[in-house]
Parts: structure tokens; sequence; C-alpha cells
């Protein structure tokens, strides 16, 4: 079986992405299954307009992932343009795609909805997503529940193609991430870059001190008993603590007297400690970025040898190879 998924290079990776996604990409690598991953920079391209911030975005992602524990012999860790079959499926894809199967999908809806107008790529974001996925005979794709609608899509774009030209496309199938860690945001919302209150895993430790200290909290009496549950700094908090750690601080809160100032200066020490080891791992990669993109550009010869060898049957299946 075939795992893939893709992350886009939207800006340095926070806790959210690291809890929601990243630590189950990286769990996913020990199995039985061949695991692809790849960073989304043609997707990224749908709203980051700038050439420096979207290489600088992508290298460091992917100096992120190596740090925080992908394995390159594990997993295979490219970069989506560096196989430009997929941009070629992805055409070949686009002519059998009804308008109203993309008018749907929300990325493209939200936009409209709120009177902005919308460019061709972000209407066809779905298309590129289906042809990442069947570019590989992917199998079974880890996706956050925000993108379970895209693979819906990727299977109703597969299963149009194969009526009509032949079984050419393997049937993947979506597997949504624990939605457990629905990381909370330093002001209780979900934790996105987008809501300016996400700590960032690789963030200057002074900084993130900072952000850890200014999390609101409300300004009931410090010996008024609290419930644990649903309060945004507790599951923070749980998310790197110990299962003790975080039982022993669910009695404080159910006894009540004590201030949220110590359980923040407890959280500042357990992320650091957390991270402490991806964080030397990711200085060092700092120093060798002709490491980072060797990585990348092995993975990008594995990915496109796939790559190549769907596009052809579907070139045949479908008449463009004429010869
Ligand atoms: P952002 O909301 O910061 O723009 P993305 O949409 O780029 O984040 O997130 C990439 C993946 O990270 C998502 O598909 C989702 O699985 C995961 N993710 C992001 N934020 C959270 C969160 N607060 N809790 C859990 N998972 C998250
Ligand atoms: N759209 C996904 C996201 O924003 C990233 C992505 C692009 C992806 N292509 C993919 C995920 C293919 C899974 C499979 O999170």
């Amino acid at each position: 079986m075939r795992i893939l998924s893709g992350i886009q290079p939207t800006g340095r990776f926070h806790w959210g992405n690291y809890f929601g996604a990243i630590r189950q990409y990286i769990d996913l690598q020990n199995g039985q299954d061949t695991a692809f991953y790849f960073i989304a920079n043609l997707h990224a391209l749908t709203t980051i307009r700038n050439c420096e911030v979207l290489s600088r975005n992508t290298l460091d992602a992917a100096a992120d992932l190596l740090a925080l524990g992908l394995e390159p012999e594990r997993a295979t860790l490219f970069v989506q343009s560096d196989v430009p079959e997929v941009s070629e499926l992805c055409w070949l894809l686009m002519t059998l795609t009804p308008m109203g199967l993309l008018e749907r999908c929300h990325a493209y809806k939200d936009k409209k909805g709120r009177g902005l107008t919308a460019d061709t790529g972000l209407f066809a974001y779905p298309v590129l997503m289906a042809a990442d996925i069947l570019s590989y005979d992917s199998d079974i794709v880890p996706v956050g529940a925000d993108q379970v609608q895209h693979i819906e899509v990727c299977r109703d774009i597969a299963g149009a193609f194969n009526h009509i030209f032949g079984e050419v496309f393997v049937m993947p199938k979506a597997q949504v991430l624990e939605s457990t860690a629905k990381v909370p945001g330093l002001d209780g919302g979900k934790m996105s870059k987008s809501y300016n209150n996400s700590v960032e895993v690789f963030e200057d430790l002074k900084l993130q001190k900072k952000k850890i200290m200014g999390i609101t909290t409300d300004s009931r009496p410090m010996e008024e008993p609290k419930e644990p549950e649903g309060d945004h700094l507790f599951e923070l908090f749980s998310l790197f603590a110990s299962p003790e750690q975080t039982e022993e601080l669910a009695a404080t809160y159910r006894r009540g007297g004590f201030g949220y100032g110590s359980v923040k200066k407890e959280l500042v020490v357990l992320a650091e400690k957390f991270f402490a080891e991806a964080r030397s791992k990711r200085e060092e990669l700092a120093a060798k970025p002709e490491f980072v993109r060797s990585v990348l550009a092995d993975g990008a010869a594995r990915a496109r040898k796939k790559a190549q060898e769907v596009l052809e049957r579907v070139q045949k299946s479908c008449g463009v190879k004429y010869y």
C-alpha cells in the first residue's frame, strides 16, 4: 500500500501543524506501507506571490520535517514542482472535471462568498490535488478533516476517467487524522497562522516564552476550582506533558488554589524540552542546506519514476500518446 500526503509551505510550522498532521506522518513512515510526502509549493503559489518567500519556505519546510523525525530512508520526501508529470496529469484530469464539482469546493466557495474574485488556480486547486494523489497510485491519503472534500473530488475524477478510458487509476482513500489534536491557539480558538494565535515549533525561545505567558485566561479567583476539560491552557499543557503530569494538573484545576501563571511557566519548560532534540537537529540542518537539497533531489527522482510510469499509462489510455 502507498501512503501519500502533501503539506503547503505557507509559513513555518506551528504546534497545530505538528500535533495535527506532521507527527502522524512521521509515525506512518515506520509501518509496512510506502510513504510519500511532498511539499505542495504549486498549491502555495495560489497564496504566496513572493519569489524569495516561496523558495525559502519550501526549503525550511523540508528541513523542519527532517528535524522533526522524517527519515529519507523510510519515507520519500520531495517538492511537488520537481515532478512536472503531476502538472501534465492535472490538465488531462481537468478535461473531464465538471465545473459544478469544483464550484462546490470550500476554498473557492468561501472566497467567492466573501465577494472576492478567485483565480483559476484556486478554482482548479482540487484537480491539482487529485493529480498529486493519482500520479503515484496512492492508496491512502492521511489528511485533516478540512481536506476530506478534496479526496472525494479526487475519487469522483478518477471514477469518471476510469469509466471512460478503462481501469487506469487506483482509487485512493482518505485517512482522517485524529481530531483529538485540534490544537487550540493562544486565544483559545483553533491554532492557525491566519489567526495570529500560533506558536511555531522552531520559534525563538524568548519569543515563544513571551507568547506562552500571554495565553489568554479568565479572571476567576485563584481559589476557585476549575474544570480542566475545554480549558485551552490545560489542553496545550497536556500535548507536552506525560499522562501523570496531565492527571496531576487536572486534579489541581479541580481543587483550585493555583495561578495560571505557574501553569504557563511549566508549559514553557515542557515545550522547550519536548522539541529540544528537534531544535538542535534543525540547527545542524540549517548549516548544511546542500544536504537538504540532496534529500529532496533523491526524493524527487524516486517520485518521478513512479509518476512517469503512471502518466504513460494514462496517456496511452486516452490517445494522447499517439505513436
Ligand atoms: P493553518 O490553519 O495554520 O493555515 P494549514 O491549513 O496549512 O494550517 O494546516 C496544515 C495541516 O495542519 C492541516 O491539514 C491540519 O491537518 C493541520 N492543522 C493545522 N492547524 C491545526 C490545529 N490547530 N489543530 C490540529 N491540526 C491542525
Ligand atoms: N491541500 C492540502 C492542504 O492544504 C495539501 C495537499 C496538496 C495535499 N496536495 C495534496 C494533501 C495531496 C494530500 C494529498 O493541507
